[in-house]
C-alpha cells in the first residue's frame, strides 16, 4: 500500500518526503484555499514539483463540459498530475472523457460500493472512498472500504482503491489489511504513525547509557 499525503502545505510535503515514504499527494479545493496562494496554477505546479509521485488536483466546475475542459488544463499542470472529479453524473461523464484522452482520473467524494463500481467502469485510475466522513455521520467507513476492495478483487477491476479521509493510525492499518492500494492522510496522521512512547523511552535509555560509556572510556575507568 502506497502512502500519500493529503495536504497542500509545502512544508508538510517536504517533511514527509524527507522520511522516504511519500508515494504521492492528494489535494482538494479546501486544502489549497487554506494555503492562500496568490497564483493558483503556479502553486499547483510547485506542489507537483515537490512530489515524486502522482498529485491529485481537483476540478471545481459543475457541468460535464466544463469539468472536462478544466480537467484538460489540470492535466497540463505537470506530468504527475491526476485529475480529480466528483462522484456525480457530470463528474463521471467528464471523467470518462478524460480517461479516453489518456489522462489519469481520481473519482473523489465516493461513499458507497455502488459508487465505486461506477468509478471502475469509467476506467478511473483511482477511486477515493472517504472513510472518516462516513464515520462522522455514524456509518462504518472501514466496512465500506472492505466491500469496495472485495468487489474490485472479484471483478478484476484495475482502478486503484485510494482510502481517503483517514483520521488516525488504525484507519491506515485497517486500510492496509483490507487491501487498499493507497492510503492518503493528513500530516498529523503521518506523525502519529511514526510515534510510539516505547520508541521514545527506549531511545532515551540507549543514548543515556551510551553517553555514560563514553564518559567512562574518556576517564579510563
Ligand atoms: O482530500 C480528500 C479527503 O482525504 C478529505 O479528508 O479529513 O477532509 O474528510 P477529510
Amino acid at each position: 500500500m502506497k502512502l500519500f499525503l493529503d495536504t497542500a502545505n509545502l512544508d508538510e510535503i517536504r517533511e514527509i518526503r524527507r522520511w522516504g515514504v511519500l508515494g504521492g499527494l492528494t489535494s482538494n479545493p479546501t486544502l489549497i484555499a487554506k494555503e492562500k496562494p496568490s497564483d493558483i496554477e503556479t502553486y499547483m505546479k510547485e506542489l507537483c514539483a515537490e512530489v515524486d509521485g502522482p498529485v491529485s488536483l481537483e476540478t471545481t466546475a459543475e457541468r460535464a463540459d466544463e469539468i472536462f475542459e478544466q480537467g484538460l488544463k489540470l492535466a497540463q499542470v505537470a506530468p504527475n498530475a491526476v485529475v480529480k472529479v466528483a462522484m456525480t453524473p457530470d463528474g463521471l461523464d467528464a471523467g470518462k472523457r478524460l480517461v479516453e484522452q489518456g489522462i489519469p482520473v481520481n473519482v473523489t467524494l465516493t461513499f458507497s460500493p455502488a459508487q465505486a463500481i461506477l468509478a471502475a467502469e469509467i476506467g478511473a485510475t483511482y477511486v477515493s472512498p472517504f472513510l472518516g466522513r462516513l464515520d462522522d455521520v455514524g456509518a462504518d467507513g472501514m466496512f465500506v472500504l472492505r466491500e469496495i476492495c472485495q468487489i474490485y478483487e472479484a471483478q478484476g477491476y484495475e482502478t486503484l482503491v485510494l482510502a481517503a479521509s483517514l483520521r488516525n493510525p488504525m484507519h491506515v492499518v485497517e486500510a492496509a489489511k483490507a487491501g487498499a492500494d493507497v492510503a492518503t492522510m493528513p500530516f498529523e496522521v503521518f506523525t502519529k504513525l511514526v510515534k510510539h512512547p516505547l520508541t521514545d523511552a527506549g531511545l532515551e535509555k540507549f543514548l543515556a547509557d551510551w553517553k555514560k560509556l563514553e564518559a567512562q572510556v574518556k576517564e579510563g575507568v
